[in-house]
């Protein structure tokens, strides 16, 4: 049994949590989630969920998930290397590398497993280096990291030893600042040499919605030799002509090294994460990463929903333009509404509102009268920098996304902000 100090120690932190109003509240969706959803009895529109396509109940992903079941089953009990890979899982690779543009893709539970066993096995490799003398061998590998990346991004630097990598990280899409740490690298190498550059970016960012200039990125690995990485949770299925994501949107498609992305959103919005690239990095993947190695493949239902999503997109073009152009028209009625908008084309639209206090007040309000959307504020964005966060869904219909407008044009004008 533990300890009572503990037991303390762990309430003081929760109660701390909660005055400063960084204590997360789970809400109960009673059902299922869509456009509208049922809390506590009550019909509200749904902004707050990653479901940019729709699918996460759509009638062609349920049915695929349920004859899946039928076909191959509810679990594999193994790892994809003992008894775990079944034909669909490869299948699922090979076509989402396909979709990609790329060579081949690996997937894993999760994309924050993905993200983690990434960086993990390549910088902590040693790739035939030895010590001297008895010394351990010697190597670094230095990261270029934006520094709005997502948290598994982050979590992932911390699973490489110390002594093997060299953290960089530049302002949020600041290319000039991110050229100049290449460049001091290039002149002034750490001792013993860098063996690795990885340029790491977010494709989409989470709380902002905007992309990464990937055109710019790919020019600046290619001219200083970096790989470049980008996570493109957000953004794959969403952006771009045919839903590739930030590769494509950016005129990049195929060019980008290493992608990271889930199915846990756009994608049919379970879980199930990938790496997708050259074939000898995923083969590589498959033989070191701990993160896919030594937990359970994903389950049959989500691989055979998952292929169907990647399926839908292509078979019903209209999912994808929803997308875009709810989004489109979602951004552009908050702004005719008089509010600051984060410019962007992605489903993720963020209404500034600066305040934390009013960013709490108006999430409050807006959800009494039936618009649930996540309020964001310091620490997770600047200071000052308070937020909702509304992520608008192909799912959503013209009508959805009008009253939502009249309600936040309600909303905002009690509290005098418009
Ligand atoms: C940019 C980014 N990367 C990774 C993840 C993690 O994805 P998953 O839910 O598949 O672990 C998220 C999810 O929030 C994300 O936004």
């Amino acid at each position: 049994m533990y300890s009572p100090k503990l037991s303390a120690d762990i309430k003081k932190e929760l109660e701390n949590l909660t005055s400063l109003g960084k204590f997360k509240v789970e809400r109960e969706i009673d059902g299922l989630q869509g456009p509208e959803v049922t809390l506590n009895g009550k019909s509200v529109l749904m902004f707050a969920s990653n479901n940019y396509l729709g699918l996460s109940n759509h009638p062609e992903i349920v049915k695929a998930a349920k004859s899946a079941l039928d076909t191959d089953g509810y679990g594999l009990s193994s790892v994809r290397f003992i008894s775990g890979t079944q034909t669909i899982h490869r299948a699922l690779e090979k076509k989402l590398a396909q979709f990609l543009g790329v060579e081949d893709a690996i997937l894993y539970s999760t994309n924050f497993m993905s993200n983690l066993g990434f960086f993990a096995s390549l910088v902590n490799e040693p790739f035939g280096a030895v010590g001297v003398d008895g010394k351990p061998a010697v190597w670094k590998d230095a990261i270029y990291s934006d520094a709005l990346n997502h948290a598994s991004i982050i979590d992932a630097f911390k699973l490489c030893a110390r002594e093997h990598l060299e953290k960089r990280i530049y302002p949020h899409k600041d290319l000039q600042a991110l050229r100049t740490m290449l460049e001091a690298d290039n002149a002034n190498p750490p001792v013993g040499g860098l063996r690795n550059k990885i340029i790491v970016t977010d494709g989409v960012f989470s709380m902002e919605g905007d992309a990464a200039d990937l055109a710019e990125l790919v020019k600046i690995a290619d001219e200083f030799g970096a790989m470049l990485f980008v996570d493109d949770a957000h953004a794959v299925g969403v952006l771009g002509a045919t839903g590739a994501g930030t590769p494509e949107y950016c005129g990049v498609h195929g060019k980008v090294d290493v992608l990271t992305g889930t199915f846990g959103k756009a994608l049919g919005g379970a879980v199930g994460g990938y790496v997708a690239g050259r074939a000898e990095l995923i083969e590589f993947l498959r033989q070191k990463s701990r993160t896919y190695m030594f937990s359970n493949s994903v389950p049959p239902s989500v691989v055979m929903a998952s292929i169907r999503a990647l399926d839908l997109l292509k078979e019903d073009p209209s999912l994808l333009k929803r997308a875009q152009s709810n989004a489109a028209f979602f951004r552009a009625g908050l702004v005719n509404l008089g509010f600051k908008v984060l410019e962007g084309e992605h489903p993720i639209v963020p209404l500034m509102l600066g305040d934390a206090k009013i960013t709490q007040e108006m999430s409050k309000r807006l959800l009494e009268k039936g618009v649930y959307v996540v309020g964001l504020w310091f620490p997770v964005v600047p200071e000052g920098a308070a937020r909702l966060r509304f992520q608008v869904s192909a799912a959503h219909t013209e009508t959805q996304l009008k009253k939502a407008l009249d309600i936040v044009k309600e909303v905002g004008t009690e509290l005098g902000l418009i």
